[in-house]
């Protein structure tokens, strides 16, 4: 079954639906010359890349194809330079778009690639996790890892366009389509309690056979992103809300070494900064158990016993988000509300308030 649908803004329309690199929605916005770079994360099944393949050969455009075997370790600026040097090569100039296809990782790297080869060419994303789709290629965000933190040299670079194949999520692990979740909960919890309510009747396993429901969900998450950056474009202030759960979370990430994938670490972090609202009289109990409610749902862990909170403790104190050596952290006022006082949207919050809310994922 084709399934399409339109989330249109003026610098950057966004496409979702079933199989629609193989359509005329997405050749449309194709050029007629110069090169074309199709850049994609190699464990898109060949299912998927195949038919796609055979498509952009017929093209008036020079195809130049790159598939990248990418990891999180290898979104540096020695992978984009490897690739820049391949595009040199393949004789890319100013006339060459690239088409970036994969999960955040390869979405993040060939943004910043399209951001600065020859100046900035134009760049058509195609995110292929859930992840992607609803977060990482909205907003204009792109970025690559240094030995000093995650994403910390990087571009604002708005893509052409957004295509959003649901048919490429059919090769995802089940892990990662249910990881991906977590930032679906995440807008929900931030702005949107019908979606929160609706996402309590439905599982990743339901969710995933339900493609109607799915888009529907992914097009409505992906709005909320796109309502929010759109109003705080470069990260000045509404823009901080999208944070919740990630300080905490991304210190947990960091110090479970690869225990806990991104979406759970986030759940973690969700859970212990409304206990951190709490705590300073900012959001009631009842939050907290429904996000937890929720996460347990969708087959996340509510508790983490195999962390000491002092392992989090330089993440915490070198995180990217604090002011004035303040921890800052973004928290929910309730489901559906994220917290602000009309001109801050995070909290400062001490190591100790941080140590005293981890008790309640049991981390001592
Ligand atoms: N730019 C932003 O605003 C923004 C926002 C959030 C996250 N991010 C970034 O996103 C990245 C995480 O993205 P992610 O969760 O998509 O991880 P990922 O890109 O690493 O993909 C997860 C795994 O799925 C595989 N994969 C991807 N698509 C597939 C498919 N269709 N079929 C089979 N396998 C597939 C990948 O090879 C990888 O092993 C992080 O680097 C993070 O910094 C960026």
């Amino acid at each position: 079954m084709k399934y399409k649908k339109i989330v249109s803004t003026e610098k950057t329309p966004i496409f979702i639906g079933n199989s629609l690199l193989i359509t005329p929605v997405f050749f449309d916005l194709l050029p007629n010359t110069g090169k074309l770079v199709l850049i994609n994360d190699s464990s898109i099944s060949s299912d998927f890349l195949e038919p796609l393949l055979l498509e952009l050969q017929k093209r008036p455009t020079t195809l130049v194809h790159i598939p990248l075997e990418i990891s999180e370790t290898k979104k540096t600026r020695e992978t984009k330079a490897g690739i820049e040097n391949q595009l040199f090569a393949a004789g890319c100039g100013r006339d060459t778009t690239i088409v970036a296809l994969g999960g955040g990782v390869l979405t993040d790297l060939v943004g910043f690639i399209a951001a600065t080869y020859c100046r900035g060419v134009p760049l058509i994303l195609c995110p292929s996790t859930i992840l992607g789709m609803i977060d990482a290629s909205i907003g204009g965000k792109t970025g690559v890892n240094t030995p000093y933190g995650k994403n910390l040299i990087g571009a604002f670079y708005p893509p052409k366009a957004i295509y959003m194949d649901i048919s490429v999520l059919k090769g995802l692990p089940q892990t990662v389509f249910n990881d991906g979740l977590a930032e679906l909960i995440k807008h929900a919890a931030l702005t949107d309690k019908v979606l929160f309510e609706a996402l309590l009747k439905t599982n990743p396993e339901a969710l995933r056979g339900d493609f109607p429901l799915l888009v529907d969900m992914l097009e409505t998450s992906a709005r909320i992103k796109l309502k929010i950056t759109e109003i705080d474009q470069l990260e000045s202030g509404l823009r901080a809300c999208l944070n919740f759960g990630h300080t905490i979370g991304h210190a947990i990430e960091s110090a479970a070494k690869g225990r806990y994938a991104h979406g759970q670490s986030i759940i973690f972090g969700m859970i212990t900064e409304t206990v951190i609202a709490i705590n300073k009289g900012l959001c009631t109990s009842e939050t907290l158990t429904q996000l937890k409610s929720i996460s347990q749902q969708y087959g996340f862990h509510i508790k983490a016993a195999d962390l000491k909170a002092s392992d989090l403790s330089a993440f915490l104190r070198h995180d990217k988000k604090n002011k004035e050596n303040k921890i800052h952290c973004s928290v929910l006022s309730e489901v559906g509300k994220y917290w602000t006082n009309d001109q801050e949207y995070t909290i400062s919050v001490s190591l100790e308030e941080c140590f005293d809310a981890l008790k309640e994922i049991s981390i001592f």
